[in-house]
């Protein structure tokens, strides 16, 4: 057992290419579960009590704890724990975080599996470098063999400048992988941090994007270097915050107060779809008599065409239990889609809105219905 565990840890510590000389030496030298579990406690830690106290102090919690946020109690299995970057550039190899700035495993969300990642902002700012590129990667082939959804927890500053052109590659595998998987598997990704470059295209490209207001951030680069480049003065929220996002550019279609509302939203989400496209979402039980007559439905409509009125409040009225979780709920707002049920069924809605433009099409409303309806088409989730 002892002997498997060794080959086991080392193969796990080692990345092809490479050897982790001091740690099979300290393997052998000495007792070696008691070593595995100061590595592990080690790993646990990211990139130290600092660097967690300063994340608190933002108003972020880390990685791991997002993980136990999001996922049912002890679900959790932890791939990869142990890996390390390989780079030996700008005095890197002085640098190692165990588990190199990205918690990868399997969990549960009521009971059903998710593949999830989450990156930690206390290990290089969450920047992907190869290793950490390749953790990802794996966790999402995983997702792809067993048919489950991939969840990110993204809070990262992009490709981990210190190894150029290597971590841009990895970004390259992590993309391939999204287009892959788009319309086979979900795909969610939560911004919890001031995200950039690579950092923010993979998840722009997934079916579904979170923000938490006042503490997350996507951009192509940061203020600092819009200022040098352009001259132009942006603020952080201005050029990528959670308001830009879910208002103006259509990339978010969540906005949160915080950090647990986000990753409470992903739990709700993934209540209404299925785990993969050959999968039905799963059915729940409604506390309303689905023969059920509602009065109030005479009379939201004006008797007179040329008066609004608040579509939001029929969708309420028809569905299970008034449950609408809304989609894009900033964006375009003339058009109003989300996920509600029908005896116990998921249902995607897709409604004009007579109280803001009209109700009219334009090219905002048309994108964001059409996006909506494709992943709907894809998911077996009826409109
Ligand atoms: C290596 C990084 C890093 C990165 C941050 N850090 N980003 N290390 N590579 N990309 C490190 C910082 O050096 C710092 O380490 C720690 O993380 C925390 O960063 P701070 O700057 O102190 O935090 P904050 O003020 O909150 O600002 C966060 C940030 C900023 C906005 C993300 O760090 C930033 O602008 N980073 C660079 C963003 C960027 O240009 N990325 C694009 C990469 S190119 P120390 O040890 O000092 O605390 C890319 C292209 C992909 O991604 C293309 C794919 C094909």
């Amino acid at each position: 057992f002892t002997f498997h565990c060794l080959i086991y840890f080392v193969c796990t510590i080692s990345p092809p290419g490479t050897t982790n000389n001091h740690i099979t030496q300290n393997l052998m030298s000495k007792n070696t579960v008691e070593y595995l579990k100061q590595l592990e406690a080690q790993a646990l830690l990211g990139g130290g009590e600092k660097r967690i106290e300063d994340q608190h102090k933002k108003g972020k919690l880390t990685a791991r704890e997002r993980l136990s946020s999001l996922l049912d109690e002890g679900s959790f299995q932890e791939m990869d724990m142990l890996v390390e970057h390989r780079s030996s550039d700008f005095g890197l190899e002085k640098q190692k975080f165990l588990g190199d700035g990205v918690v990868t495993g399997t969990g549960t969300i009521d009971g059903r599996m998710v593949c999830v990642f989450s990156q930690d902002f206390t290990v290089f700012g969450g920047s992907l470098s190869e290793a950490h590129g390749q953790k990802i990667c794996k966790v999402m082939d995983l997702a792809m063999k067993i048919g489950c959804p991939v969840i990110g927890l993204n809070d990262s500053g992009g490709a981990r400048i210190q190894e150029g052109v290597v971590s841009l590659g990895a970004y390259a595998d992590i993309f391939l992988r999204n287009t892959l998987s788009s319309g086979v598997i979900p795909q969610i990704s939560a911004i919890m941090g001031p995200c950039a470059g690579g950092a923010v295209y993979s998840p722009a490209i997934t079916d579904f994007t979170l923000m938490v207001k006042n503490t997350s951030y996507m951009f192509v680069t940061g203020p600092n270097v819009v200022r040098t480049v352009t001259h132009e003065e942006v603020t952080s929220e201005e050029l990528g915050g959670a308001i830009t996002h879910a208002s103006k550019s259509g990339v978010a279609h969540f906005a949160c107060e915080n950090e647990v509302e986000c990753l409470q939203y992903i739990r709700k989400l993934f209540s209404f779809i299925p785990s993969n496209n050959m999968d039905d979402p799963p059915r729940v039980q409604s506390r309303d008599d689905v023969n059920r007559r509602e009065k109030a439905l005479d009379s939201i409509i004006p008797e007179n065409p040329n008066k609004p009125y608040d579509m939001k409040q029929v969708i309420k009225l028809v569905v299970d239990d008034g449950d609408f979780l809304e989609v894009h709920e900033l964006y375009a707002e003339n058009i109003v889609v989300g996920f509600a049920r029908l005896g116990g069924m998921s249902v995607g809605i897709v409604a004009n809105q007579p109280n803001v433009l009209a109700g009219v099409l334009d090219i905002d409303s048309s994108k964001k219905g059409a996006r909506f309806v494709r992943f709907c088409d894809a998911f077996n989730i009826p409109l």
